[in-house]
């Protein structure tokens, strides 16, 4: 690393010759999504009328109109706060023990949720779900969107990003409630559990103690991968650590099965993936079951069908 003070005078000239040239990325991230506007509104409308009905009084023109304020703002200079009227119109409640957190496992996460029929993950909350794997931010030195990267957390601390999943983290933190479920990568080089991360420093802290019961971390490893960190070790002991020291009631499962099974979809010859000799014997008795079961179940059955086929 240079000492600074050690480059040389025409280096932030190149910088900007090349940051204006053609296809120059200012930015480390990437940049604003096309059709971020039609994305975004028709996820909306999808969300409001199909995922979840109940919020079909929603208006996601005065969303998007909330939301879009921060694209003409400084792309380093967007708080959390930009986002408080999106938030306020697009949040709705999170049922109870359905709240997924997670670090490092956004598509397992996504899968696995299953579009809020198994789990409401914040990408399955509408605030969130609007703005899932998508990048904006207008143009440092101009009006229009910069759609050749955007700043991430290593070019500025408060940029459009960032600042976004750090109020919706908090609001889906608070409005997190029952028993807690945390999806862990225990084959992430880094450490299961990020110290600082958007779960260790803008959903913990926002977790309303008196509404929730207990607290579930799954720690998942790569089907035939590393195996870097399971339950009470490194960063995952950390966690559990401040979790206790913050009196909430905690238990952590390494390769919890259900999930473990989904993985196991891309890996089915491994041998960590064979179904065992316990399962398929149950597998077997209830089918001895059924055989027995059948003639009493089908003849009723094909009589109610054919009454029904006369009416
Ligand atoms: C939805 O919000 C937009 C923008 O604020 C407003 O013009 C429109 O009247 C609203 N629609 C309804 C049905 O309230
Ligand atoms: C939005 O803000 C208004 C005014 O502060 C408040 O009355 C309302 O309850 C908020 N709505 C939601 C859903 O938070
Ligand atoms: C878990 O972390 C490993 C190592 O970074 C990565 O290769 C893998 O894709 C991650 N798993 C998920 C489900 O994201």
């Amino acid at each position: 690393m240079a000492a600074p003070g050690c480059a040389p005078w025409w280096l932030p000239l190149l910088q900007l010759l090349l940051a204006a040239g053609a296809g120059g990325a200012q930015w480390s991230g990437k940049g604003t999504s096309q059709r971020l506007q039609s994305i975004f509104l028709g996820r909306c409308a999808e969300y409001c009328s199909l995922v979840s009905p109940e919020l079909r009084d929603k208006n996601c023109t005065a969303i998007w109109e909330a939301f879009k304020v921060v694209l003409d703002k400084d792309p380093c200079s967007v708080l959390p706060s930009d986002y408080d009227l999106f938030i306020n119109l697009s949040r709705h409640s999170i049922p109870r023990d359905k709240s997924l957190f997670w670090e490092n496992n956004h598509l397992l996460v996504t899968s696995y949720s299953e579009n809020t029929r198994r789990f409401t993950s914040l990408s399955d909350v509408l605030y969130g779900r609007v703005a899932d794997f998508l990048s904006w931010c207008r143009q440092k030195h101009g009006s229009g969107l910069d759609y050749q990267s955007c700043p991430t957390s290593e070019d500025c601390e408060n940029n459009p990003v960032d600042s976004f999943w750090k109020r919706a983290s908090i609001q889906y933190s608070r409005d997190s409630s029952g028993v807690i479920y945390v999806m862990l990568n225990g084959s992430e080089p880094t450490g299961a559990y990020p110290v600082k991360g958007f779960f260790a420093d803008f959903e913990i802290p926002y977790l309303q103690k008196d509404k929730i019961t207990r607290i579930e971390i799954w720690v998942m490893h790569e089907i035939g991968g590393t195996n870097v960190e399971s339950c009470g070790e490194g960063s995952v002991k950390i966690l559990e650590e401040r979790l206790q020291s913050m009196g909430f009631r905690s238990s952590c499962l390494d390769d919890y099965l259900p999930v473990k099974l989904l993985k196991c979809v891309d890996h089915s010859t491994h041998s960590d993936c064979a179904l065992n000799s316990a399962a398929a014997s149950t597998q077997r008795e209830v089918s001895s079951l059924d055989t027995e079961q059948s003639a009493g179940f089908i003849i009723p059955l094909l009589v109610a069908l054919a009454s029904g086929s006369q009416m």
